[in-house]
């Protein structure tokens, strides 16, 4: 059986899911896959836990439970005021497990964090392997970047579709020696239920405010209403493609002005409501042509833009789900991969098939 050490940094909503589905995959994991994860540390914003040996079981579903309440890893913490905790810094976390002489760790970065890049190129640099959902590194200008792009030991397949298989069919195309020219489709599912609703006849204004109070969008909706996300997607495709592109070069439409940045939440959410009108004639403009408005990313090897666009009603692109590759082979008829949105435990699959990729190729 290959035990293999995991240090994992970040427990949210897929870093929580993430240690459920190690602890009770454990069986599966063993009579499968051969593998046993030791789950060395886990590590949020503000504390950690670590035992060299594996925390066990019970530990890590504690630290599940905590988080859902809000609560830090570190349960002496628990009840302590947010500015008194404390734990090594990201970078301590590896001194730590390179102290302990651990070899062949795998690094999980399910962060949101910025800057996460000298964590983790450290990590190769030890030997270690990495997993990342977190899309900044990847992102990031591609100087600090291009490390982690088809390197064998670097997986990422959560930063784009969630645990839908968009990376590794465009592995598959790469790897097959079938060039890549244009990548179109919906990389942000809170932009494609706020077209969806539009097109149903509600407001923007409403729109948005009901994909808020889903769940759907993040606490400030102006994160997934500024296209950064979506942007950091499309990036990360075109450089997989092969092209470096750097953030510049992908055009960026807002769906809210540059005053309306400065706003607090509930103010930016009234203020929404003077949007409406030019969404509604969009909306409409598109309709009386046939077509239908989405917020649709695309990027070919000069650059690329994510904004909002008409485009042929009944078309894969205003089908919400697809991702398409117009490739060599797929000239007249681009690939599609489509299927359910993102969610947790979709995203925390994606990460275990890349550990699990990581445990057959590399362990
Ligand atoms: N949610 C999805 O469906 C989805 C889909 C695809 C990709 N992703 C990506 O997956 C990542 C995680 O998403 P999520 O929904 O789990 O986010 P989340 O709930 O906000 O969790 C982020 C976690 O990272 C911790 N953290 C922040 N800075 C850290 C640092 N420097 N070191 C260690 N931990 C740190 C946070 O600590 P605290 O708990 O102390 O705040 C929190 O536990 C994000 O990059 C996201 O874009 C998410």
């Amino acid at each position: 059986m290959k035990r293999v050490p995991v240090i994992l940094y970040g427990a949210g909503g897929v870093g929580s899911a993430l240690l459920r589905q190690i602890v009770y995959g454990r069986d599966w994991m063993a009579s499968r896959n051969n593998c046993h994860f030791v789950v060395i540390s886990v590590t949020d914003s503000k504390t950690w836990q670590w035992a060299v040996g594996g925390l066990s079981d019970e530990q890590l579903l504690d630290i599940v439970a905590a988080k859902g309440q809000g609560l830090p890893v570190d349960p002496q913490w628990r009840g302590q005021a947010v500015a008194e905790m404390q734990r090594p810094s990201d970078h301590g976390v590896l001194d730590a497990a390179s102290e302990a002489e651990l070899e062949n760790v795998m690094i999980i970065d399910v962060t949101a964090a910025d800057g996460m890049e000298s964590v983790l190129k450290r990590s190769i640099n030890l030997g270690y392997s990495v997993v990342l959902a977190n899309k900044k590194p990847l992102a990031a200008p591609w100087a600090r970047a291009m490390g982690f792009f088809n390197h064998a030991r670097v997986r990422h397949e959560s930063t784009v579709g969630g645990g839908q298989p968009i990376i590794a069919t465009l592995r598959y195309l790469l790897d097959t020696n079938d060039p890549i020219y244009q990548i179109e489709g919906q990389m942000s599912g809170t932009m494609g239920y706020i077209c969806q609703r539009m097109e149903a006849g509600v407001a923007f204004s409403t729109a948005v405010q009901e994909a808020k109070n889903s769940g759907y969008t993040e606490p400030d909706p102006r994160d997934d209403l500024g296209g950064m996300d979506a942007m950091r997607k499309l990036l990360i495709l075109g450089r997989m493609a092969g092209w470096p592109l750097e953030e510049s070069a992908i055009a960026v439409e807002s769906l809210y002005t540059p005053e309306m940045a400065m706003l607090g939440v509930p103010e930016f959410m009234s203020a929404i409501t003077q949007l409406d009108e030019r969404m509604q004639a969009r909306v409409a403009a598109a309709r009386a042509n046939g077509e239908a408005l989405r917020y649709v990313a695309e990027v070919n090897e000069q650059g690329g833009a994510v904004g909002l666009k008409a485009v042929p009603a009944g078309s894969a692109l205003a089908n919400l789900k697809y991702i398409s590759f117009r490739t060599d082979r797929y000239h007249d008829e681009p690939l599609l991969i489509g299927g359910k949105g993102a969610g947790v435990e979709m995203t925390a699959a994606g990460v275990m098939g890349d550990m699990l990729a990581l445990v057959r190729e590399v362990y």
